[in-house]
């Protein structure tokens, strides 16, 4: 059966980048992989589009693809508009409308990168960390939320919440993952101050009991932070709520050289997917075809895995980036001394060229 992809390019950067996945997709599909893609609008180009950072026709294609491909969204034309007409509530609406619970963040480091980490060598050489982010609930989405005035002065106001069925149904697609991996999974929240992270805590503890082999440990999330940049070798999977995922995953990038190699999964309870990059929309680069799309590429590859279940084409996507990199050609984010610096575009024509072989 053909399998049905959404391609929402969104904002910014976000038309540019995923035109070099669709590319390594085009590649795929000549090779025979039986795909069809059908594009859409999100984010601000949504609202351009229809008023409506997330259109009816774009929810209705994402609700009949089998995956969805994203850009990014945002950008500070957008950023005077009323909140709900916002390009990240377009993103956010998509998330939550299609049970995207479980946001997959894998961190790694490329060895030719090494010397693009703002740390040492040492400490990032090897780096292979996977966060499971949780996407459709917390702070993000708790109800009540607001700006309202409150004893003559206004307040802001934002309710953290987890159920415990949210908390479950994340942490068993964390530990599924653990035992796929190193069998160790870190728990991360901040229990000694939150209601919220003490039950987040109890459930994690009470899944942990059908999973005797991960070796679980808990860290609160002010110290995890320390811990990424002081050792981060110590953490295989990561599980954690939707903002502390957010941060931590943005810092994990940096481990991995540069916030423009990361790619991200979420994941409903079927696998069926989103794929997007983690960074956002780089309206100061946007148009000039030097962005980096090998997060975007390598979002492909996740597809492939998580969706479709097509290991083959997904370490074939995969390894291509790795020629790419081991040939030395280089976005300028990742770029080091005595590498070939090219632009989007010709990045991603270089992977589908290594795709060839
Ligand atoms: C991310 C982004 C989004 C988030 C924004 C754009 C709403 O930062 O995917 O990490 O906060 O989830
Ligand atoms: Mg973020």
């Amino acid at each position: 059966m053909t399998k049905k992809i959404a391609v929402l390019p969104g904002d910014g950067i976000g038309p540019e980048i995923v035109a070099q996945a669709v590319k390594v997709l085009d590649a795929l599909k000549a090779d025979g992989l039986d795909i069809e893609l059908e594009e859409g609008t999100i984010g601000g180009a949504g609202y351009d589009a229809a008023g409506d950072p997330l259109p009816e026709a774009t929810l209705k294609l994402a609700r009949e693809a089998d995956a969805i491909l994203l850009g990014a969204v945002g950008g500070p034309e957008y950023d005077k508009l009323d909140r709900p007409l916002r390009p990240e509530r377009g993103l956010l609406r998509i998330r939550k409308e299609l049970n995207l619970f479980a946001n997959l963040r894998p961190a790694l480091l490329y060895p030719e990168l090494a010397e693009a980490s703002s740390l040492k060598p040492e400490v990032v050489s090897g780096l292979d960390i996977m966060i499971v982010r949780e996407l459709t609930g917390d702070v993000y989405f708790g109800q009540p939320r607001g700006i309202e005035e409150r004893n003559g002065e206004r307040v802001g106001f934002n309710t953290m919440l987890y159920s415990e069925s949210e908390v479950r149904r994340v942490a068993r697609v964390a530990f599924d993952i653990a035992m796929k991996r190193d069998k160790r999974l870190c728990s991360v929240e901040k229990a000694n101050v939150l209601e919220c992270s003490e039950l987040w805590r109890e459930v994690v503890l009470e899944v942990a009991r059908d999973y005797p082999e991960v070796e679980l440990s808990h860290m609160y999330v002010d110290n995890a932070a320390m811990q990424l940049v002081k050792w981060p070798k110590q953490f295989d999977v990561i599980v954690t709520g939707n903002i502390f995922g957010d941060i931590l995953s943005d810092q994990a990038s940096m481990l991995s050289g540069s916030i423009g190699m990361l790619p991200s999964a979420s994941l409903d309870k079927d696998n069926k997917g989103m794929y997007e990059p983690i960074h956002g929309s780089a309206p100061d680069i946007a148009g000039q075809d030097k962005a980096n799309p090998l997060a975007t590429i390598l979002s492909v590859a996740m597809m492939l895995r998580y969706t479709f279940a097509d290991e083959v084409n997904a370490k074939r996507v995969e390894d291509a980036v790795k020629g790419v990199l081991a040939q030395g050609i280089r976005t300028v984010d990742i770029a080091t001394e005595g590498c070939q610096t090219v632009a989007c575009s010709a990045m991603g024509d270089a992977v589908v060229a290594a795709m060839r072989g």
